[in-house]
């Protein structure tokens, strides 16, 4: 109940489709990455959940049952020459340096590789065994940003050896570290700032995360400037 079955149904044709005709070469890179995001962003309108794919609703919601529609979108211009990788962060930096490195990791014990598998699962163009009442597919990535556990040895090593003059982290007043343990990790690599301010709370399609809480969170940007 992810999606209706009639959705579902074109869902998988059009993400067979644009990977049958990339593999055939009748997509470039450019032009096969613009039709799966066309197909994603199609099936998130419909998808039956809160926004979040941990589970599905019990009862199909009204966009839930509204038939897809796979749509174009503007593209705009980039502004600089970028370069894009994927993988895990502290790796990736063993390879990267500059001047300025800004991070925003999960902020939350929820795993994205939860919330957002069936999106992973279609955009990959996987088969996954899946298990569970909520069909949650084998093989995930479990980040340990988003462990109680791991979350502080993720951010010592990634502030240690970051090779990067400024350090700017985003991150919550209702997130899994607290803000003394970033200020002492930070403080005791430079000079740290933090500066922050009060944001509205992510709303749910459902709306229901307002129950709880209030309707703002305290963001923080947790600045480093690195010597040495
Ligand atoms: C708060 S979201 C960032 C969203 C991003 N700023 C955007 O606008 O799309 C945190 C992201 O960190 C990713 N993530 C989690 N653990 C990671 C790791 N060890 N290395 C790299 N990325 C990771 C998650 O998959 C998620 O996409």
């Amino acid at each position: 109940m992810y999606f209706t079955n009639e959705n579902a149904m074109l869902i998988d044709a059009g993400i067979s489709l644009v990977y049958e005709m990339y593999e055939n070469k009748q997509l470039n890179d450019q032009q096969f990455y613009y039709c799966l995001c066309s197909v994603l962003e199609a099936a998130d309108k419909v998808s039956n959940t809160t926004g979040m794919y941990l589970a599905y609703l019990k009862k199909f919601t009204t966009s839930a049952l509204k038939p897809i529609v796979f749509k174009g979108f503007d593209l705009t211009e980039p502004v600089a020459n970028n370069e894009v990788y994927l993988g895990d962060a502290n790796a990736l930096l063993k390879e990267a340096s500059g001047d300025i490195l800004y991070l925003d990791p999960p902020y939350t014990a929820t795993q994205y590789s939860n919330a957002y598998h069936l999106l992973n699962t279609m955009a990959k163009n996987e088969q996954p065994q899946v298990y569970g009442i909520t069909g949650r597919p084998e093989g995930r990535n479990i980040s340990g940003w988003s462990s109680k556990r791991n979350v502080e040895a993720e951010f010592r090593t990634l502030i240690e050896s970051a090779n990067f003059e400024f350090l700017i982290m985003s991150y919550s007043n209702e997130s899994i570290m607290p803000v003394e343990l970033i200020r002492d990790v930070m403080g005791s690599f430079g000079k740290y700032t933090v500066r922050k301010m009060e944001h509205q709370r992510f709303k749910s399609k459902a709306g229901n995360e307002n129950s709880v809480g209030g309707n703002t969170v305290t963001e923080y940007l947790h600045v480093l400037h690195k010597v040495g």
